[in-house]
């Protein structure tokens, strides 16, 4: 009984592994995580002000395959159902978003420039 407890177990380990090592898709575009720069540690913006958000260009390939994404994440939740800013050049090296003024004010805000996930600001201030 133990036995086959144990095996069904390892069984289901080995499977669910075998899952997560599937293959991810290799890609050979220029995805790019450009660094963002404002808004920064320190930044405060008010709901329903006009930013700028700005980002390094100097890395940029020549190439850019990713969706221009601006969304607002906040503590861990990206709100992925609001857009901020889409279609956009992401060579220009900045976008003019509109802070939604129906969000909650948070300390622990962030903008995510997408293409990757990587691409977070550090955490400012939203406030009313
Ligand atoms: C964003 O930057 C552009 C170009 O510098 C400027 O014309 C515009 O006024 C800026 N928008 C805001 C909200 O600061
Ligand atoms: C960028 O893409 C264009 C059109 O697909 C291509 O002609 C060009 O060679 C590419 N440049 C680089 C540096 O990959
Ligand atoms: C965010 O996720 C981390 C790691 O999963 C967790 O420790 C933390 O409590 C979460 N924070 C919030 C605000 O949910
Ligand atoms: C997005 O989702 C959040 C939380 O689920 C919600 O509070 C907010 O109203 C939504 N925004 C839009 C534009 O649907």
């Amino acid at each position: 009984m133990k036995f086959t407890t144990s095996f069904t177990t390892l069984l289901s380990v080995l499977t669910a592994s075998t899952v997560l090592a599937a293959p991810v898709q290799e890609s050979r575009r220029d995805i790019w995580s450009p660094h963002i720069i404002y808004p920064h540690e320190g930044t405060v913006w008010q709901l329903g002000a006009r930013h700028n958000v700005t980002w390094d260009t100097s890395d940029a390939p020549a190439n850019i395959s990713n969706a221009a994404l601006i969304f607002l994440r906040k503590g861990n939740t990206t709100f992925s159902n609001d857009t901020l800013a889409s279609g956009f050049d992401l060579r220009a090296g900045r976008t003019e978003i509109t802070v939604p003024s129906d969000f909650a004010p948070g300390t622990d805000y962030r903008v995510v420039l997408f293409g990757d996930s990587g691409n977070w600001s550090p955490q400012f201030t939203i406030t009313q």
